[in-house]
């Protein structure tokens, strides 16, 4: 979904008080102090990471005021349109940061997340390129370093090959699976269920949406 060259991206992110740039920024600044420094509050901290243009996001926090959030997006030029949808509004439990989750673990300490969301992330279908899957082993070791004990994860997807690995993933590395569904959507749209941009696409289409939540080893 990368959006090529959205003039002054990057400069509006670095202006926004709400996002945050992560290249250059000092990471220490950031990890452990989320509740107390950024929030100013002890409320859980939940995560999207591959957060797009921010619908799901935005809307969570609007819906739960009791929950701070922090969105994830790799490109300035996707997390733009995110950052215009939030000037509109006037909700002060959420966060952006432009960063790859490669490095999530610089900018967030043991045990400070209490739910991570991933949604409709890159299939990467490459055997070669499992390892950049966002339910791969490789970043369910970074979830389970930032999530506090008991913390979940919470994943969806219409590629049926990816949820697939997913399971396998979560298997192999002692995660506890506490809900999955191949058809989401079966009987109409699932209640208590936020979608996301690329998932009103697919529900549309009639493609089955896949999801599941994971808690993360003892
Ligand atoms: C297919 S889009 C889905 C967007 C949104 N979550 C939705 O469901 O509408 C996946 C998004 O994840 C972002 N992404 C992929 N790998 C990432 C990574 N390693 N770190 C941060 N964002 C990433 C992409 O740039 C893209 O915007």
């Amino acid at each position: 979904m990368r959006l090529r060259n959205v003039r002054g991206s990057e400069e509006i992110i670095s202006a926004h008080p709400f996002t945050i740039q992560t290249d250059g920024a000092d990471a220490e600044q950031f990890k452990g102090n989320w509740q107390k420094e950024i929030f100013g509050n002890f409320n859980p901290i939940h995560l999207e990471i591959g957060m797009g243009k921010g619908q799901f996001l935005i809307k969570m926090a609007a819906l739960h005021p009791e929950i701070n959030f922090i969105g994830i997006e790799k490109y300035s030029s996707v997390l733009v349109r995110a950052v215009e949808k939030l000037d509109a509004l006037k909700l002060g439990n959420i966060r952006f940061l432009r960063m790859d989750a490669e490095d999530l673990e610089d900018f967030f300490s043991a045990g400070e997340i209490e739910k991570i969301y991933l949604n409709f992330s890159d299939p990467w279908p490459k055997v070669r390129h499992a390892k950049r899957r966002l339910t791969s082993a490789h970043f369910l070791e970074k979830y389970e370093y930032i999530l506090v004990k008991n913390g979940l994860i919470q994943f969806k997807t219409d590629n049926r090959p990816l949820f697939d690995f997913s399971l396998e993933q979560l298997e192999k590395t002692g995660w506890y699976q506490e809900e999955v569904s191949f058809h989401l959507h079966e009987n109409g749209p699932a209640e208590n269920n936020v979608m996301t941009e690329y998932e009103e696409k697919f529900y549309r289409s009639g493609n089955p949406i896949c999801r599941f939540l994971a808690r993360k080893p003892n």
